[in-house]
């Protein structure tokens, strides 16, 4: 496929077939994924893979620990996140300046973007989640995230079980105006 291809057949996947993923090749997609613009290459990045039985200890090591009012809403969360194979948590270093950390979160967006496609190229399919939980420190301190490190995503990895349509988007032409 070229490349317009994977860009423009890249949707979010809900569900997926029972069917690991090779972990050799989420490390090789991930290996070219950094291949990004960073300022100063500080190469804010760095990521945690859940996968196989690795996903009901997580589940179960976070539920245990929570407030017993939050479990439900919480379990049904990442149930419907667990249901993919493989799970990459994308973590970015908290920076002291501001605009350090805008940088970072825009090179961690290429950088996610670059996985999804390649994943596309692999004929995986993927879906990036952002749930408030995330950001808790309890949910950080249980995945073996650094206070000083956000999770900047949670990107589902598999293999899809029906194929769907990428939705419309609002054609670049509605959106430009030449300077003058
Ligand atoms: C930063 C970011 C956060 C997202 N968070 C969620 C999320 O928490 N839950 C979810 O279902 N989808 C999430 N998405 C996926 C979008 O909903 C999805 O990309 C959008 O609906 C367009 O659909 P498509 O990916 O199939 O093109 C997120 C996407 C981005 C870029």
């Amino acid at each position: 496929m070229t490349l317009t291809n994977l860009i423009k057949t890249r949707v979010s996947q809900k569900t997926y077939l029972d069917q690991e993923v090779q972990r050799s090749l989420i490390e090789e997609l991930l290996d070219t994924s950094l291949y990004v613009p960073n300022h100063k290459m500080r190469e804010p990045w760095r990521f945690i893979i859940i996968d196989g039985k690795q996903k009901e200890v997580l589940k179960t090591r976070y539920l245990e620990q929570l407030p017993k009012d939050h479990v439900e809403d919480i379990e049904k969360q990442i149930d419907k996140i667990f249901k993919a194979p493989t799970i990459i948590a994308f973590l970015m270093p908290l920076s002291l300046d501001y605009d350090d950390e805008i940088e970072d979160l825009q090179a961690n967006a290429m950088l996610i973007q670059n996985f999804l496609l390649l994943a596309n190229e692999k004929g995986l399919s993927t879906h990036l989640k952002t749930p408030l939980f995330i950001k808790t420190d309890l949910f950080k301190s249980i995945l073996g995230v650094n206070p000083r490190e956000i999770v900047s995503a949670l990107v589902m990895v598999g293999y899809a079980d029906k194929n769907s349509a990428a939705k419309r988007r609002t054609p670049a032409a509605e959106l430009l105006s030449y300077y003058k």
